[in-house]
């Protein structure tokens, strides 16, 4: 072999490579659901303190695909695989952009003076078409907690 043509195959084995980190980010085999849960029926107010060891459930028409606990911080982080089925769900981006966030665990536990019952639901979306994260929109206060149809928030 030449040294002309041992850098071609080099300069060749790169641009593959190259291609195989970029079809990795297209075709992403991990998706993650994460965002902060606060302590308050108003969406709006930005001051309310975080939500505390709170129980968020990610429903698919009802059915719990996966469930997750909000740190100190009120953060919470799911993590799925692509592909895998979880109590019939098949899981990938699509489905999940269907999908509703809803905190089981009643806004009383994180402030007395709120509410025993009702939950917090939110929809969920796509941070950007490049990577696999999904965000709440928003979490509002829904005063029934039998609630767990995408289409009736
Ligand atoms: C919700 O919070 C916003 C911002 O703090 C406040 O202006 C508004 O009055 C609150 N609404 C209710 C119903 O408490
Ligand atoms: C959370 O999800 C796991 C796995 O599906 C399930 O075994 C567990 O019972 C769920 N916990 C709650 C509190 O929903």
């Amino acid at each position: 072999m030449t040294m002309k043509s041992l850098l071609l195959l080099v300069v060749v084995l790169t641009v593959i490579a190259g291609n195989g980190v970029q079809s990795q980010l297209i075709n992403l085999q991990i998706l993650t659901v994460t965002g902060t849960v606060k302590c308050t029926q108003n969406y709006t107010d930005t001051n309310a303190p975080p939500f505390r060891g709170a129980q968020v459930q990610l429903l698919s028409g009802g059915i719990i695909i996966a469930n997750a606990t909000t740190d100190i911080n009120g953060l919470f982080n799911i993590n799925l695989n692509v592909g895998v089925t979880l109590n019939g769900i098949l899981i990938n981006v699509d489905i999940l952009e269907t999908c509703i966030l809803k905190v089981t665990t009643p806004l009383v536990h994180c402030n007395a003076l709120l509410t025993t019952s009702g939950v917090l639901v939110s929809s969920i979306t796509r941070l950007s078409l490049i990577t696999g994260v999904l965000v709440p929109e928003r979490f509002i206060f829904v005063a029934l907690s039998s609630l767990d149809c995408p289409h009736a928030v």
